[in-house]
Parts: C-alpha cells; structure tokens; sequence
C-alpha cells in the first residue's frame, strides 16, 4: 500500500456515512441483509449497518482494523461484523451479498489485480444487490501512482454494463485530501445487479 493511512482515519473522525452509501441505502429499502465493506476503513458504515441488522463482512488490510471497526459497539451488533485483514489483491472469491460498499477504496487496489476484484464484486452482488462506491478518474492528481487504477468514464460506464445504475457522478475539481488540496478526478457510483 502507498499511503500511511492513520492520518486520514484521524482526520475522518467522526465524520458520518458516505452519501453513496445513503443512496444504496434507499435504493434497497433498507432492510437488514448481507453486506461487503471493502476497505472499510474507520468502519463508520459498517457499524451503522451492524446497528441495523446487517450482517458485515467488513474487508481492510490496515493493521488494527479489528479493534477499530467494532469499537463501541454492543456485543449482539459487533457479532453481526466478520472483520477480514487482508489487502483487496489477496482476497479470493467474496460470499453472496444484498449491498458491496466500496467508499473511496477501489482506487487503492494494484491495477493489475483490479479486474479480478471487480469480477469478484460482480459474482457477489445477488440479484437486485446493489454496489456504491468510487472510482478515480485519469484527471486525479494521483493518477499514476504505484498500485493505484484510474478509469475514465468510458471504462467506468463498460464496467457497469448489465447493471442498473442508480447514480453516476462525476467530480472533476480541486478539494481537500488528507494529504492537502489536490485536484479530485472522482465517480461516485451507485448501481444496481
Ligand atoms: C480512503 S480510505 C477509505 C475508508 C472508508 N471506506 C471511507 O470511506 O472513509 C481507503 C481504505 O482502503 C484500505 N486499503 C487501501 N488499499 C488497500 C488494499 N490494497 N487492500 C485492502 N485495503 C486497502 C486502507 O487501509 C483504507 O482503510
């Protein structure tokens, strides 16, 4: 992995569930199913889906995501959360999921292991499931850096071909990062199996 990734979780702290993710949310009614959250990160949406009756496979190769995606939850929503460490290019094969989130993580999977992943992701969404996540775009200002993919809206419509996308938008422009300012070239996809 390329980026030392503490500094965000601090700096993300307390910050509340990706819109993405409300999105899919709503797209799927909110019933309590199955969910993947890759690189789940600080957890904040895994947790809110535990304390809702979602069972999590919760995915992240950071150490000390263990302790920190469950942390303050009860133990009956903390036993709804499978936390796997692993990097996305180690992963093999993902079980049958209602929802697979992916906020701002993809983009960290090495390309070349990239297709597999999203093929995994493919195979898992059931029927109906719905993914929301992002991608990058070639315009980023970390476009080229190891390990990292980048797709532009082309690739990223082919990618979603078959599905029903739900939402697709497209950011192109300067923002903050936990790095500093940076130009963000970024799909914020919703999509449904
Ligand atoms: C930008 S953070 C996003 C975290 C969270 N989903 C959010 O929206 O705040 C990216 C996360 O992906 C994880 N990650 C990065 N590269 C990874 C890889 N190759 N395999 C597994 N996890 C990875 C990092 O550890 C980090 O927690």
């Amino acid at each position: 992995m390329v980026f030392d990734w503490s500094r965000f979780y601090e700096e993300q702290g307390g910050r509340t569930v990706r819109p993405t993710f409300d999105r899919a949310l709503e797209a799927l009614g909110d019933r309590p199913a199955r969910a993947i959250d890759l690189g789940c990160g600080d957890g904040v949406e895994t947790r809110q889906l535990a304390k809702h009756g979602w069972e999590v496979l919760a995915v992240d190769a950071d150490p000390g995501v263990e302790q920190r995606v469950v942390a303050g939850l009860a133990d009956e929503e903390a036993a709804r959360v499978t936390v796997r460490r692993s990097t996305f290019e180690a992963l093999r094969q993902l079980p049958p999921a209602e929802l697979v989130y992916a906020g701002f993580a993809l983009p960290f999977c090495d390309p070349e292991h990239f297709p597999y992943l999203w093929a995994d992701i493919r195979d898992a969404l059931v029927p109906g499931g719905v993914f929301a996540g992002e991608l990058f775009g070639p315009h980023d200002e970390w476009f080229g850096r190891p390990h990292m993919n980048f797709h532009d809206r082309a690739g990223v419509e082919s990618m979603l071909a078959g599905m029903e996308v739900l939402e697709l938008v497209e950011d192109d422009r300067r923002g903050m990062s936990f790095e500093g300012p940076k130009h963000w070239h970024v799909f914020h996809i919703v999509a449904r199996a």
